[in-house]
């Protein structure tokens, strides 16, 4: 069990959820205390998803990633939070087969890393299973449009509700989980216009992911958005530092210095019979 967090001053998801239409929500990715540390120091929900299969275990899809993963990676980012509301994702697997394997596995995630909300994939299919734990106390956040524990069945990583009638299932799916009960939706990689149309209609904040500026707020992966990675640029990811680019640097300069016995210099030598 991980020590039961000091809430005070802690976004929660009743905070969040009355957000909507006012002062747009932020929300990163962290996987990690440092990160997290950072990142609750600006943001308004700290979410700890599951692309940390990919970002963090160089799996090929989140696909592979298990419960054990969240919960460690969601107890690490809980000790750096102390403002941000806390929202981890539930892994492919671990919510589908009903509300019951649901409750179960949600109930485990917020016991385990003090999480204060869940977030899970799927939209009118998965309305019964939203209701049916805000009813019992964990409050969801839903996901729609793009949802990559879907890949698979979707084809790959592509726009969502480019048609009327796909456009018209994902406003249905993001008010089905709004109904049910969800604090906030995620809507990813949709149409801007749909982004829009589906803020309009829904009563609680949407959390936009490459679905346009009128969302009620903005999730990135806080790696994508810092240029941890030199060959991923999608076009919704705005770079705000090109980090790998200056670790690629420093690395090389150390190979570089080691190898040339420049490193370490005598300011980093400990001298006899000097304080250390
Ligand atoms: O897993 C994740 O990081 C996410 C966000 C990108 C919304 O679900």
């Amino acid at each position: 069990m991980s020590a039961t967090p000091d809430r005070k001053g802690q976004l929660g998801p009743a905070d969040i959820r009355a957000r909507k239409g006012g002062e747009p929500v932020v929300c990163l990715t962290a996987y990690t205390t440092p990160m997290a540390r950072l990142v609750d120091a600006h943001c308004d929900i700290a979410l700890v998803g599951d692309s940390l299969g990919m970002v963090l275990h160089g799996l090929p899809s989140t696909i592979g990633v298990s419960m054990e993963m969240m919960i460690l990676h969601g107890k690490a980012v809980a000790r750096g939070c102390s403002r941000a509301c806390l929202v981890v994702d539930m892994p492919f697997g671990s919510y589908e087969e009903g509300p019951e394997q649901a409750f179960r596995n949600a109930a485990r995630m917020m016991a385990e890393t003090g999480c204060q909300a869940v977030k899970l994939e799927g939209g009118r299919h998965m309305a019964e299973t939203v209701a049916f734990l805000v009813a019992r106390g964990i409050p969801v956040m839903g996901h729609v449009g793009l949802t990559p524990q879907a890949v698979n069945t979707l084809g790959g990583y592509k726009v969502q509700g480019r048609d009327p009638d796909e456009a018209d299932r994902i406003a249905g799916d993001a008010a089905a989980l709004a109904d049910a009960g969800a604090f906030a939706v995620v809507l990813e990689k949709l149409p801007e216009a749909l982004g829009a149309r589906i803020t309009q209609e829904i009563a609680v904040p949407t959390i936009g992911i490459g679905a346009g500026v009128d969302c009620d707020g903005q999730v990135l992966v806080v790696d994508d958005m810092l240029g941890l990675f030199a060959d991923f640029r999608p076009k919704f990811v705005k770079r705000y530092a090109e980090l790998g680019g200056d670790a690629d640097t420093a690395i090389a300069a150390y190979a570089a210095e080691v190898r040339a016995r420049r490193f370490p210099g005598p300011e980093h030598a400990f001298g006899a019979g000097k304080p250390a």
